[in-house]
């Protein structure tokens, strides 16, 4: 053979080899790019996925990892803000594929069962979605290593049974779904290769099995949040590469198991709210342990001295338990140890004194036990303590002095000791000092002037100790001071003028001091003061008759040297003894005063007089409704109209009116709406400003309708029964505050109706504005805002405070647009207080509107906030497919909900359901907001996102168009204060 044969031959071999692996790999790219633009077509948010497209080489689209055949090998596509459904036969048909991960984001619908066909999957995370049905059959995956589920809105029965031969496993995640209850899964005790198994918040019941110990490679298990019951088994005890190990909130109980003590690798214990017992000594070996909780328990016996050498300790909180004895000295002394919570313990002896030593401490906890000594001198130079409380102890001696300027101190709870000494002056160079406790100790000598500088200044609590002296008369600085109580002390001098500057106050008890001179004033133009106690002292002088425009719940002046007429507005909030013990005071038709001269009688019956004839008027003109004519003949003929004199006047915010100017405006011209509680009034102030006035009738409470009520009524006075319900639930509703909730200005009430006062909202209700002949045009960044808007007055409602406030009737009749069409909810919690307060046709009185109304509420009575969620997803839907929740257009017996969900699943061509207003080049942000509202109005509440999670998806589709200008988000939505202090 000549060289030129062979080589010829060599090189046309080469040739066909060429075209050959060329042709088979240009058909493997085509069948990639195929299958991933596939994969691609049910996302919606896909920006991020631009450069899968048909030019691109597949190895080079966004996210995709291939191997050195060019064949695809991952997708790495988590954190991409992502939503659509995925495409699994699409994805599963590239037959390399090793790892999927696809968690966090916001991808919806179905997991298909085809995820099956991913053969090869080693990796696959899906955590942190919005999917919604089952887990499909897993079993096929017998490659995989690494399953991670959490969070993912996945429900109904987990396929446990599929799990038992996937081997591979090392970490298994699965908690935070809510699946249907079973018991422990005996499947996962056969993963033997498992490192991690997070299965929290999953409803598992019943108890963990022994055979847990056949997890031996183990070192994070995680089972809290469940029904588990029963002891913690000892099989755990053979799981030596434990490092976490968390059964917080379950039913467990027993004693800590046997053998724990050779866990030695444990750094995160917790075992907190469970029913557990017996003692410690089983962690007293425990010398890697960084987190130690076991608060919520009964444990009992002493805290194990070994603690004290932990060397990695950094967070211990036992509170509420059954402990005695003293604390390690050297607790907290050795790492950059964090906090310490052992309150409600029966704990004696002093407070370690090194546990800031690293100087990271930020919560020393130690109320209600039996603490003794004093707080050690090492604390004043702790600059990173937040919160220092230990109430409730018997500590004595002085504090020392750097306690009081600490730069990060928020609060600072003394009470209930037997410190002594003065507040020293540095006080004032206190920077976050918001709550200052120290009543019920030996504190002496002045109130030191420097404290006006602490402007964070929010509760002064400084009663039943020995401090004298002057109030500073530079108190005036301190304007977010919403409460000073400095009762029974040894005040003395007078009450400084500047107090009157200290805008947000709502409470001052100054009783049983030796105050004297005259009352300020100006404390009358204290707008939000609620409770005035002044009892007490050696006052003289006139009460200043400005204190008749103050809206008090409280007033106490009794037991002073005050003379004159007391003025008439503040005998309606006066309790008998108010101003008793005053010799000098008198007042017109008190029983309880000594009357004033003769000639001042006369102009107050002239007074009275000219209330009754506006009540009665008033009454005259309600009376048109039968349902009054009914009630009037029930009444003593000789006074009907006598019940119509005691309006009450409960207001919230300072007023620019009258009630009388209200009052007079509720005539028939005037109504603007009527609504199942009651019409709405329009009411055109002299100033020029309106109002909007709600009328609502109330009858007799059936007295088993609010016997059993709920607490909140107690924050009224106990005198002022009438409907206590409904008092309690108007005064939470008023101390709301925040730009897309209306202001309730206030409430007038007789015995027979109640007036609520609102701001007035000139662009009427996004109802209005989207379904009726005054209709408008609103582009697609109105739409957002007022979307947005509202989900934040919702947010705010749900979570703002710390008791979550339900709105109960969410639609969009309910939200009203002010001038700018900025929207405000409006009739929140009415639902409720038309509840109790069990009108006659009570049966009527549904809480929620037809069209809005979740699921649950057929089934159950335990409605949460969930159920508003569901509602706010119909005016999602409203706002972006502008059609009614109710129409004939979607079927018999069906709502938009049902509509908008069977499109979505049909995904054809999802910019159909968006409002043909709506310009092209927003319809894909619609389509996501739509997405939403999918999720809002998912069937199971536990599916539906928390209003928080709602405000942060819709922050997430905010229109390019509107992110240059600067939106105020939620200024107003931080009410200082508005939690109570936690234990934690
Ligand atoms: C991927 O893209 C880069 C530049 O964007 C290019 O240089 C490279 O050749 C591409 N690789 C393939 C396999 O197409
Ligand atoms: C696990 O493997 C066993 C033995 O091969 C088999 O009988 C069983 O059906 C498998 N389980 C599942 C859920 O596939």
């Amino acid at each position: 053979m000549s060289p030129e044969f062979f080589s010829g031959h060599l090189r046309s071999t080469l040739f066909f080899s060429t075209l050959l692996f060329f042709v088979i790999h240009s058909s493997s790219q085509s069948d990639q790019r195929q299958s991933l633009l596939e994969f691609k077509s049910t996302l919606v948010n896909s920006k991020v996925l631009n450069s899968w497209n048909e030019e691109n080489n597949v190895c080079n689209f966004t996210g995709i990892v291939c191997n050195s055949d060019e064949e695809v090998k991952e997708v790495n596509l988590s954190q991409q803000q992502l939503a659509g459904t995925l495409a699994f036969d699409s994805l599963c048909s590239l037959k390399s594929l090793e790892r999927i991960s696809l968690g966090s984001n916001l991808l919806s619908g179905t997991v298909s069962t085809r995820l099956s066909d991913c053969r090869n999957l080693q990796y696959l995370d899906l955590g942190m979605n919005f999917f919604s049905g089952e887990v499909p059959d897993l079993s096929s995956l017998t490659q995989i290593k690494f399953l991670s589920l959490n969070l993912s809105g996945f429900s109904g029965q987990f396929p446990w049974k599929s799990l038992e031969n996937l081997t591979n496993l090392t970490f298994l995640s699965l908690g935070d779904n809510p699946f249907d209850e079973s018991p422990f899964p005996l499947e996962i005790l056969k993963l033997q290769n498992l490192n991690s198994l997070y299965l929290t918040n999953c409803t598992i019941g019943g108890t963990i099995p022994e055979g847990i110990e056949n997890l031996t490679l183990l070192e994070s298990l995680q089972l809290s949040d469940n029904n588990l019951v029963g002891e913690i088994p000892v099989g755990v005890t053979k799981l030596k590469n434990l490092q976490m190990l968390e059964l917080y909130n379950n039913g467990l109980s027993g004693i800590l198991p046997v053998g724990l003590s050779s866990l030695v690798n444990l750094a995160q214990f917790d075992v907190s709210t469970n029913n557990l017992h017996g003692d410690l000594s089983e962690l007293k070996n425990l010398t890697r342990m960084e987190s130690l909780q076991l608060f919520e328990n009964s444990f009992s016996g002493t805290i194990p001295q070994e603690f004290g050498e932990f060397k990695f300790l950094k967070q211990f909180s036992i509170y509420d338990n059954k402990f005695i004895g003293e604390l390690p000295a050297k607790i907290g002394s050795w790492a950059e140890f964090e906090y310490i919570d052992v309150s409600q313990n029966y704990l004696s002896g002093g407070i370690p004194p090194e546990m800031c030593k690293m100087g990271k401490m930020t919560k020393l906890l130690m109320l209600e036990n039996n603490f003794t000594g004093g707080l050690p001198e090492n604390y004043a130079g702790c600059s990173s303590l937040i919160r220092l409380r230990v109430s409730n102890n018997s500590l004595s001696g002085r504090v020392p002095d750097g306690i009081w300027s600490l730069p990060n101190l928020s609060m600072i709870d003394l009470e209930m000791n037997q410190f002594e000494g003065p507040l020293p002056a540095n006080i004032g160079e206190a920077r976050s000092l918001a709550q200052i406790f120290l009543a019920n100790n030996r504190f002496s000598g002045e109130l030191p002037m420097e404290i006006s500088n602490v402007s964070s200044l929010v509760e002064i609590e400084l009663s039943s100790n020995q401090f004298s002296g002057e109030i500073p008369a530079t108190i005036g600085g301190l304007k977010k001071l919403s409460n000073i109580r400095l009762q029974d002390n040894m005040f003395s001098g007078a009450i400084p003028e500047s107090l009157g500057s200290c805008v947000s106050l709502s409470e001052i008890n100054l009783a049983s001091n030796s105050l004297s001179g005259q009352i300020p004033d100006n404390l009358g133009s204290l707008a939000s003061l609620n409770l005035l106690n002044l009892s007490g002292n050696k006052l003289t002088g006139v009460i200043p008759s400005s204190l008749s425009s103050l809206k008090l719940t409280l007033i106490d002046l009794s037991n002073n040297m005050l003379i004159g007429r007391v003025p008439q507005p503040l005998l309606l909030v006066a309790y008998n003894g108010s101003f008793a013990g005053n010799p000098g005071l008198c007042a017109d038709g008190s029983k309880d005063l000594r009357e004033c001269s003769p000639v001042s009688r006369k102009s107050s019956h002239v007074r009275v007089a000219m209330y009754c004839f506006i009540a009665g008027a008033l009454l005259l003109l309600l009376s048109l409704s039968y349902f009054l004519f009914v009630k009037l003949s029930k009444i003593d003929h000789k006074s009907p109209i006598t019940r119509g004199c005691s309006w009450d006047v409960k207001q919230f915010h300072v007023l620019k009116f009258s009630e009388d100017e209200v009052l007079r405006s509720i005539t028939q011209e005037n109504i603007i709406g009527k609504g199942g509680s009651g019409n709405v009034y329009k009411v055109d102030l002299k100033c020029g400003e309106q109002l909007a006035v709600k009328h609502m009738w109330k009858s007799e409470p059936d007295s088993d309708s609010w016997k059993g009520s709920r607490s909140s009524a107690a924050i009224l006075p106990k005198e002022k029964t009438l409907w206590p319900e409904y008092e309690a639930e108007v005064a939470a509703l008023s101390s709301l505050r925040h730009m897309n909730v209306v202001k309730l200005y206030c409430s007038i009430s007789s015995e027979d109706s109640n007036l609520l006062v609102y701001e007035y909202m000139p662009n009427g209700s996004l109802w209005d504005r989207l379904h009726t002949n005054k209709k408008i045009n609103m582009d697609w960044g109105v739409r957002y805002e007022i979307a947005m808007g509202a989900a934040r007055g919702l947010e705010y409602l749900h979570h703002g405070c710390e008791r979550p406030m339900l709105h109960r009737d969410v639609k969009s009749s309910n939200i009203l647009l002010d001038e700018e069409l900025k929207p405000k909810l409006a009739d929140f919690g009415l639902a409720k207080i038309v509840q109790t307060g069990k009108r006659m046709d009570s049966t009527h009185m549904i809480a929620g509107t037809h069209g809005y109304i979740a699921p649950e509420y057929g089934y159950t009575s335990n409605v949460t906030e969930k159920s508003d969620i569901y509602s706010f997803g119909v005016v999602l839907m409203e706002l972006v497919t502008g059609k009614k929740p109710v129409d004939p257009v979607f079927g018999e017996n069906k709502d938009i909900v049902y509509w908008v969900h069977e499109e979505m699943r049909a995904k054809d061509d999802m910019f159909s359901l968006v409002d043909s207003t709506i310009t092209k080049d927003a319809k894909e942000d619609a389509v996501k907001m739509l997405n939403i509202a999918v999720h809002c109005t998912m069937k199971l509440p536990a599916l539906r996102p928390s209003m928080r999670m709602v405000v942060k998806m819709l922050e997430e589709i905010e229109p390019d168009s509107l992110t240059d200008i600067v939106i105020e988000k939620g200024v107003e939505s931080v009410i200082p204060d508005c939690k109570k202090p936690s234990m934690n």
